[in-house]
């Protein structure tokens, strides 16, 4: 460690030391970095940061069939091409790695070491969101995320406090990028919620939003942030979930293939965004509008589970940009004509209020739906 970093971590203790006491939770010291043993993340020195999302990986399907393992093969392909293609300075999996209902308890994990393998190769910086299909009678939320911080130094996913994301949704996180490496405040927080979904592994469905509890941790560590950081306004943010907020069924319904380009092949219905079965409507109200009144400049909110879908939209009531991810497996439903591959973020200033640009790449190298995030976007 840096003389440099040493020194902030001991500004950071004199910090929390002088805030512990008007702070009933004082859970400072995680938020000032809870990633002291791992290399920070930060921004080029040309001021530039790359960020490329997989998603719906649904690695294990059918391993009983010649075509099970012949698609995760070619997953593993994908993966390997992409971030050579990309070449991004942190990677994100947009949840349901796992094709779960296909797995054995006895291994099922096992899969995490072949979907992470050419990512932990490349020593990329990443973090997961676990989807519906990753929590199943055999495998749940939290035993793919112990395995991948088992076999992955670079993984900075996380794990949220006791009581914290409700029954099956221990992934809920936030990861700090700072403008030079040893910079006391970071300028951007990525964001990472856990939507759940599923089944327990007594077979019994598991609620498919983001637990209700998230919403106050939320705002505990935002306000530690502002207490240790500053003002909110010197940050931006960017969230992943991997189901769709429940309010992004109706952004669907007015779009406009100018200003929103990109497949729109899944109509949304129940299923398809959180907390959209019967007598569940708005259940996911107290996580959406705490993330849409806690996070200042957000750039976007970004989710997959809708494989057909690849477009990004204003959600109108909150005023906040809602991205779909692409479908980068070969396992999970799909059409021949959709196309695999990334969704890319490239933040181009260090300023929290500049836009961030956004493209769909397919596996071909083929890039589309190219779209600048900013607060003209509609
Ligand atoms: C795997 O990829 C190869 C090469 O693109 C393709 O020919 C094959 O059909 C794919 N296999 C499956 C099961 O999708
Ligand atoms: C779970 O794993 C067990 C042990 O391998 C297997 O017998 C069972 O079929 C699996 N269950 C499901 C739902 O995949
Ligand atoms: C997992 O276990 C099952 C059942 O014991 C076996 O058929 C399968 O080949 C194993 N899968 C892996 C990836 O080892
Ligand atoms: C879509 O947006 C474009 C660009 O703003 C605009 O010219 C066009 O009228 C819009 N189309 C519809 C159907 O609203
Ligand atoms: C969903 O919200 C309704 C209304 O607040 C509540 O009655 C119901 O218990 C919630 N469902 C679950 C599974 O938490």
């Amino acid at each position: 460690m840096s003389l440099k970093a040493f020194a902030n971590i001991l500004v950071g203790l004199s910090l929390w030391a002088n805030s512990a006491r008007s702070v009933p939770t004082a859970r400072s010291l995680d938020v000032l970095d809870p990633y002291l043993f791992k290399p920070r993340i930060s921004f080029d020195n040309d001021g530039t940061f790359k960020l490329t999302v997989f998603s719906d990986l649904h690695y294990g399907e059918n391993p009983w069939d010649w075509w099970g393992t012949e698609h995760d093969a070619n997953s593993t392909r994908l993966i390997t091409n992409m971030l050579a293609a990309e070449n991004p300075s942190y990677v994100v999996i947009n949840g349901d790695l796992i094709t779960g209902e296909n797995t054995f308890k006895e291994n099922s994990t096992d899969l995490v070491n072949e979907i992470l393998g050419p990512i932990n190769k490349a020593r990329i910086p990443f973090s997961t969101t676990q989807g519906n299909h990753d929590n199943q009678v055999n495998i749940t939320h939290l035993k793919e995320i112990q395995r991948e911080l088992s076999i992955s130094p670079l993984s900075y996913t996380r794990i949220a406090p006791p009581g914290v994301g409700g029954v099956g949704g221990p992934g809920n996180y936030w990861v700090p990028i700072y403008r030079k490496k040893y910079d006391f405040a970071p300028v951007l927080i990525l964001w990472f919620f856990d939507s759940r979904g599923g089944f327990k592994t007594d077979n019994t469905p598991m609620p498919d939003w983001v637990d209700p509890s998230v919403a106050k941790w939320m705002e505990e560590e935002v306000a530690m942030m502002n207490l240790l950081w500053g003002p909110a306004e010197r940050r931006s943010a960017l969230a992943f979930v991997h189901i769709p907020p429940n309010a992004i069924q109706a952004v669907s319904e007015t779009l406009n293939s100018t200003l929103n380009p990109g497949l729109n092949a899944d109509e949304l219905g129940q299923g398809s965004t959180q907390a959209s079965g019967p007598g569940e409507q708005g259940n996911d109200s107290v996580f959406w509008d705490a993330l849409n009144s806690h996070i200042t400049n957000l750039h976007a909110v970004v989710s997959g589970h809708d494989h057909g879908n690849e477009w990004c939209a204003r959600e109108p009531t909150k005023d906040v940009i809602f991205c779909f991810d692409k479908h980068s497996g070969y396992g999970g439903y799909d059409s021949p004509d959709w196309g695999r591959g990334v969704r890319t973020f490239i933040f181009s200033s260090t300023d929290p209020t500049h836009g961030v640009e956004t493209y769909i790449k397919l596996e071909d190298g083929t890039v589309r739906d190219r779209v600048v995030l900013d607060k003209n976007y509609q």
